[in-house]
This record gives structure tokens, sequence and C-alpha cells, in this order.
């Protein structure tokens, strides 16, 4: 039996299917870029840490500590106390190192320049690095993040 008359053409049926193909493939591309671009990140509230292997580092020396999915800085000062920072630039994000001898963290994406206490002093950085809070019970070094309550 032939169908006289119908609501869709021929035409605007198959038009639709290429659409909705285009469309398919085109979410396919854009999903794992928009990914790449903007991760999905998860702060963590706190990380613990075996306080063993940072209790003897020398003075004017750094640490790495995962922070998530970012890096974490644990700097051992002169006068023996110990600061933390998320180790990545308050530009775009870069990570950041420590240079012992210049006394200054560098992020090397754009030139940015930070001093000591994560104060930034040149280059774009717009703002100081991120500070953590450290506390040490016995045996675990605890780095949070500021305003985190201890349960
Ligand atoms: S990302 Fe560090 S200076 Fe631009």
């Amino acid at each position: 039996m032939k169908i006289k008359y119908s609501l869709i053409t021929r035409r605007n049926f198959l038009n639709g299917l290429l659409g909705g193909w285009a469309a398919a493939l085109m979410a396919s591309f854009i999903s794992p870029a928009l990914k790449f671009v903007f991760p999905p990140y998860r702060e963590p509230d706190e990380v613990i840490l075996p306080w063993s292997e940072y209790k003897d580092m020398s003075p004017n020396s750094t640490k790495i500590f995962p922070w998530g999915s970012k890096p974490g800085i644990f700097k051992q000062n002169d006068d023996g106390t110990h600061t933390a920072f998320v180790g990545v630039c308050t530009h775009l994000d870069c990570n950041v190192t420590y240079i012992p001898d210049q006394r200054k963290f560098f992020c090397a994406c754009h030139d940015g320049w930070y001093d000591e206490n994560g104060i930034q002093i040149a280059g774009p950085p717009p703002t100081p690095m991120r500070k953590l809070e450290i506390t040490i019970e016995g045996e675990d070094l605890i780095i949070r993040k500021p305003g985190v309550k201890v349960e």
C-alpha cells in the first residue's frame, strides 16, 4: 500500500537524520576538549602524610606532595617552622618550583615569581600562592585547606 500524504517528506527525514548524526559527532569531539581545558577538579579537604618523610628536611628546602590532582609544596623554613602551599601558579595554574639559591618560587609558564612566603613579586601572578594549614599529630603530617573544621 502506498501512502499518499505524509507529515514528513523524505527530504526532511533525511535532513533530520543527518543533522542528528552531525550533532552527535560534534558532541563527541567537543566533550573531551572541554574536559581537557576545564578538568573536573575536586580539591581535597586534607591530606595525611607520613611525618617521618618530612621531619628531617634541611632548612630552606621543599618537598612535593600530592594535593588532589595538583602538586602541593611543603617548605622547611630556616627557623624550624613549616609552610605548605598549593603548588600551582595563581595566574593560569602552571606548576611552581622553589629555587633555594634565590629563595623564590618560580613559574616558568609566563615568568612569574613569588618570594619565599608565596607573595607574588614579579610577572603576571595576580595573588599570592595559596597557603595550606599544617598540623602534626603523632606520626601524621596533616595538611588542610584553611577553614576546614577538625572532627
Ligand atoms: S601561569 Fe604562572 S605566570 Fe602565568
